[in-house]
């Protein structure tokens, strides 16, 4: 095993507000799996390394914006494995020093292209991908946030390794793998509920799209969703969007429990799961958080924007 999930535990958080509604609350530190390979990563990748390995190719070639956590991890990985990999960045404004998350793929030995974003939205047709298996013959192809098949059943694993009953799991969602991926090995009465962080996403089309692709009957998928709960306004305005209050939450929660939250995934997420204790909706029930990473981004933001999240 490349990467150790066991240094993933579940941390249970003791906070007043918390005892007096009587919600116990777990949060699965993915976190802490690597610090470039962090949360949900690891899970993302492991199976499309093995994939890669599998089919003898001789790198891994994926896409990413100018903070992504994906990029750095594969980064990561492909170095730890010593396979070559391949950066497909948003922006070709952009480049190696623009950013310590950039900085940091490319002194991990991945080759970074930086393309201009009418070009990046191309990156899921299959015409560019294409071009990208002829510029790049023998480089598996992973898509953006590690979001196929193999993604996912790499996701599942993070629920499977609860050991202990629970009613709520609260998740990030960006391309909905991780969510997918949770969702297949949930518990019987549990319900998910998923943070998009992206506004006016489209969460159940998107969810009910991965399983399509990965060939899910209709009905399964339907029950599967069944158990799903969408917070449809908690994305603070958008992708990469934050105010003041988020900011202050995440660091008022660090300063309670030294667990970091991130403003674009993890600190919306349980911005939103304390909103629902507030409302009641959480009262006598067991909730894990699962914590997807993302740190490496917020460290990225803080030393661009001078912000201090972690005091
Ligand atoms: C830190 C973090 N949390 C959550 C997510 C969302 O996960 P998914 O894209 O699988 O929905 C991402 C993006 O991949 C992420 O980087």
């Amino acid at each position: 095993m490349l990467y150790s999930v066991e240094k993933s535990i579940l941390q249970e958080i003791s906070l007043e507000e918390l005892e007096s509604r009587n919600c116990k609350l777990f949060i699965k530190r993915d976190d802490l799996i690597d610090s470039d390979v962090s949360g949900n990563k690891w899970r993302k990748l492991k199976y499309n390394i093995q994939q890669a390995q599998q089919l003898k190719q001789e790198g891994i070639l994926t896409f990413g914006g100018a903070y992504s956590n994906h990029l750095v991890a594969t980064a990561a990985a492909c170095h730890k494995v010593g396979v070559k990999a391949v950066g497909i960045v948003r922006g070709d404004e952009l480049n190696v020093n623009s950013n310590i998350t950039l900085q940091r793929c490319a002194d991990l030995g991945m080759h970074l292209v930086f393309v201009p974003r009418t070009k990046y939205d191309l990156r899921n047709e299959r015409i560019y991908k294409e071009e990208l298996s002829v510029q790049y013959p023998n480089f598996y192809q992973v898509p953006e946030g590690g979001a196929n098949f193999y993604g996912m059943i790499g996701c599942q694993e993070i629920i499977k390794e609860i050991n202990r009953t629970y009613d709520h799991v609260f998740v990030a969602q960006g391309t909905t793998t991780t969510s997918c991926g949770i969702l297949l090995g949930l518990a019987e009465n549990a319900k998910l509920n998923v943070v998009p962080v992206l506004k006016n996403y489209a969460s159940i089309e998107e969810m009910t799209n991965l399983y399509i692709s990965s060939v899910f009957e209709k009905d399964l998928i339907e029950e599967l969703l069944s158990k799903v709960n969408v917070h449809q306004e908690s994305h603070f305005g958008g992708y990469a969007k934050y105010t003041i209050e988020l900011l202050n939450f995440i660091r008022d929660f660090y300063s309670k429990t030294k667990v970091p939250l991130d403003p674009i995934y993890t600190g919306k997420v349980m911005f939103t799961l304390f909103e629902e204790l507030k409302k009641g909706n959480l009262d006598n029930q067991t909730v894990i958080f699962i914590h997807t990473g993302g740190v490496q981004g917020a460290q990225a933001i803080q030393a661009k924007e001078g912000i201090i999240l972690y005091a």
